[in-house]
């Protein structure tokens, strides 16, 4: 007999069916029991006599015949509230120990320790189940409006070398040459700016990133997803029309319980956000209980650079006074190019973050594309000639035709969570690490082996007790 999802059985009535799936719950009332079987389509009530002992959250299979329930028994909060399963037979395929932890809330009443060590059963209730399905959903309509609108979806790589967003980088040793580290990418900057140099015109990536930073509620250790993605011969303005159109839409069409408060986005220039509401990234809405409001901004014209002091200082040599707002490839304002040499600090970039109820939830530019400009922000920030050489491909690839180009990047996991009005871009996530960055059940990082560190040179000096 072929199986049939839970959510098609009211449509069964009076067939035998095969269902599978989980025991969402048990009520043993003596003579006969009930049981409330999950699948991944819902949840339907199954009754029966004498049946083999099952417990909560096992995985079974039960054949049976869909019967109307009389009126009074209708369950109105169920989607198949109006029938039951009468059970047949019932198999045990997997019987499942008790769970260490609920599954039958919200969650948010569980330490986070113990959520994410058990996460696949976490991911069970059905918050968690809700948040993957609504994130798939959004990344495949993404992905459609863009390929329909002529971009090209690219692959780039993990291994790589440096790309500074202002983290600190994670690093892999080479086995081919000891001695030497890749970096995990904090973004696909380079290698976007590259595929422009590269003639792609149009590109996207739903992109993994990796910094080794301070988790915050919005903010991942380890790695995190954006949306990546890169145009040429744009200017900032085509840019802000393509992303505001693009989450607009996909508002419309995934979320559509949700109201966007201003439309087109209100657009603030950084020194007169900062002034008013003391942040760059404000939160709009009209009415901050309302949990389906979602306040768009655009916040522009940052300055290039920020002063920074001895002690945070991150990019060049450290004896810099200037790092750069965003990141390095930011092209500075036209009208300002001339301060570059006389009062940096008054220089503005075209820099563009997109802000959403108070979060950050993207950011981007209109790069530099002019190799002359690109050293001089090199020195500004500080790059010893060693560092330079380390950005030198960049620098070459513009000698060879590199049309002006700009992008976007809007992080998937803070998007989401932002959206769904949840607490923290892990419950946006499916195994995301912990907050003193242990991933989600498998526990990681982990020792290697002797043979392991022999082989890439590599002796453990101090170890953490
Ligand atoms: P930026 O560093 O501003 O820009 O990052 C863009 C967006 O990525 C998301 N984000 C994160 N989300 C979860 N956890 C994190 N640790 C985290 N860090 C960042 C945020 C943020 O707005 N290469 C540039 C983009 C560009 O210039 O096109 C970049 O990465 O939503």
């Amino acid at each position: 007999m072929e199986r049939t999802l839970v959510k098609d059985t009211v449509s069964k009535v009076d067939q035998e069916i095969l269902l599978k799936g989980w025991v969402a719950s048990i009520r043993d009332h003596g003579k006969i029991t009930f049981i409330d079987l999950r699948d991944r389509s819902g949840i339907v009530q199954c009754v029966g006599q004498n049946l083999p002992k099952v417990t909560p959250e096992s995985v079974i299979e039960i054949k049976g015949k869909v019967a109307k329930r009389p009126g009074k028994l209708v369950n109105k909060d169920l989607e198949t509230g109006e029938i039951e399963l009468q059970i047949n037979e019932l198999k045990v395929i997997s019987l499942s120990k008790e769970l260490p932890l609920p599954i039958d809330t919200d969650g948010y009443e569980i330490g986070e320790e113990t959520r994410l060590k058990y996460r696949y059963l976490d991911i069970r209730r059905p918050r968690m189940t809700r948040n993957l399905r609504v994130r798939s959903k959004a990344a495949m309509f993404i992905r459609n409006w863009l390929i329909e609108r002529d971009f090209v979806e690219v692959e780039t790589p993990i291994l790589t070398k440096t790309t500074p967003e202002g983290a600190r980088d994670f690093l892999v040793p080479s086995r081919l040459q000891l001695g030497k580290f890749y970096a995990l990418p904090q973004s696909p900057q380079q290698y976007k700016q590259l595929l422009m140099v590269a003639g792609l015109e149009r590109y996207f990536q739903i992109a993994r990133c990796f910094r080794d930073e301070d988790p915050r509620a919005d903010r991942a250790y380890g790695e995190f997803t954006q949306l990546d993605l890169e145009m040429s011969f744009v200017e900032q303005e085509d840019i802000l029309q393509l992303a505001e159109s693009l989450f607009i839409e996909l508002v419309e069409k995934i979320f559509s319980d949700k109201h966007i408060t201003q439309k087109p986005w209100p657009r603030l220039s950084h020194k007169e956000v900062v002034e008013k509401y003391g942040t760059d990234k404000p939160d709009l809405r009209k009415d901050k209980n309302d949990p389906n409001e979602l306040a768009f901004a655009w916040t522009l014209d940052f300055p290039l650079f920020t002063e920074q002091s001895d002690k945070d200082f991150f990019y060049g040599s450290g004896k810099a006074k200037f790092a750069p707002s965003h990141h390095m490839f930011t092209a500075p304002h036209p009208d300002d190019v001339s301060l570059l040499d006389s009062d940096p600090t008054k220089v503005r970039g075209l820099q563009h973050d997109m802000v959403l109820n108070g979060f950050e939830v993207g950011g981007g530019s209109i790069r530099i594309h002019d190799a002359g400009v690109q050293q001089k922000v090199f020195d500004l920030i500080g790059f010893s000639e060693e560092q330079k050489h380390q950005f030198e491909h960049m620098l070459t690839a513009f000698t060879y035709g590199v049309p002006p180009h700009g992008g976007i990047a809007p992080g998937i996991d803070r998007f989401i969570m932002t959206v769904l009005g949840e607490p923290s871009v892990r419950e946006a996530m499916a195994f995301p690490a912990t907050a003193g960055g242990a991933t989600a059940v498998v526990n990681a990082p982990s020792e290697a082996t002797e043979e392991q560190l022999e082989e890439l040179g590599i002796k453990i000096t101090k170890k953490e007790k």
